[in-house]
């Protein structure tokens, strides 16, 4: 199905000004949408404000759209209301909104916080099983399990990129591993956009050798990253957190915020 009309929600947010302008001039149409203030439309651009909670305003929004880059919300821990708000009924509305319009795709910014309790010397794919580090992880793994359901149950084609650490360098030891360059992350959202699936999970990370991921989901989708956090080694390889449960699990400092758990039978 061509896209027409395409929307980015969170646009006046870090990645969504990187989509925006990616984007741009490649769609007939691109609305954007924030709650925050957003720089003015371009040709071919519509700005739409809203809040994602507020269900009417999401679902006339997704009116007419064909494809949905999801990147609103809280992109860190916050207190459940917050996180149950943006998150979750945010989610909510956007696939609700999505199914109703006949959107053909929802291409979701999850997080590698979906699954952040993990050992870090246990390599996992798209198939492990989630562990949320935080009440923000949950609401990623929800988002990943909404798209499930409008994915088999509706047919609308969903793809969930679980990110890294998406800055324009990496800035900690962590990063050798989590890293996402805004080059793949663009490369990821075209793949999100154009190739031919149902359901997928894929990593957003670059061509790190320390990569957590096995990222072959993506690869088979057509993924050729191009960058890799080794460029940035000398700066960032002694930037380690000081907390055992950090330095252990992917979630890094949301995995050992709060830890009350058993580390040992975690690794
Ligand atoms: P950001 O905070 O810069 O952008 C998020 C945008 O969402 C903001 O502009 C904010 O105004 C908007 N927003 C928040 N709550 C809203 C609501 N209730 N209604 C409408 N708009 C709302 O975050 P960033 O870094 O651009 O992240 C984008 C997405 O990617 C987020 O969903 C985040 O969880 C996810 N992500 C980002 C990572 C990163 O490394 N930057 C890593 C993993 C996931």
């Amino acid at each position: 199905m061509v896209i027409n009309r395409l929307l980015i929600t969170g646009a006046a947010g870090r990645l969504g000004r990187i989509a925006r302008d990616h984007f741009y001039g490649k769609f007939t149409h691109i609305r954007l949408s924030d709650r925050s203030d957003m720089d003015a439309a371009r040709k071919g651009e519509e700005i739409v404000q809203c809040d994602l909670v507020e269900r009417d305003q999401v679902e006339r929004m997704l009116e007419g759209v064909d494809a949905v880059i999801h990147l609103g919300g809280q992109p860190n821990e916050a207190e459940w209301d917050t996180v149950i708000n943006s998150n979750l009924i945010g989610a909510i509305n956007i696939w609700e909104g999505a199914h109703k319009a006949g959107t053909n795709r929802v291409i979701f910014a999850s997080s590698n916080h979906a699954i952040g309790m993990h050992s870090r010397a246990c390599k996992i794919d798209h198939e492990c099983e989630p562990r949320p580090d935080t009440r923000y992880g949950v609401s990623k793994a929800f988002g990943e399990d909404l798209g499930r359901l409008y994915s088999y149950k509706h047919g609308i084609r969903s793809f969930n990129l679980r990110i890294g650490s998406c800055f324009p360098k990496p800035t900690d030891a962590r990063g050798l591993s989590t890293w996402l360059s805004h080059r793949d992350l663009c490369q990821l959202l075209d793949i999100g956009l154009t190739a031919d699936y149902q359901h997928e999970i894929v990593y957003g990370v670059s061509n790190n050798p320390l990569s957590f991921w096995d990222n072959s989901n993506a690869k088979r989708l057509g993924y050729k990253p191009q960058d890799s956090a080794e460029e940035y080694r000398t700066e960032i390889e002694g930037k380690h957190f000081d907390d055992p449960v950090a330095e252990q699990l992917q979630g890094g400092g949301f995995s050992a915020s709060g830890f009350t758990g058993d580390l040992d039978s975690l690794l």
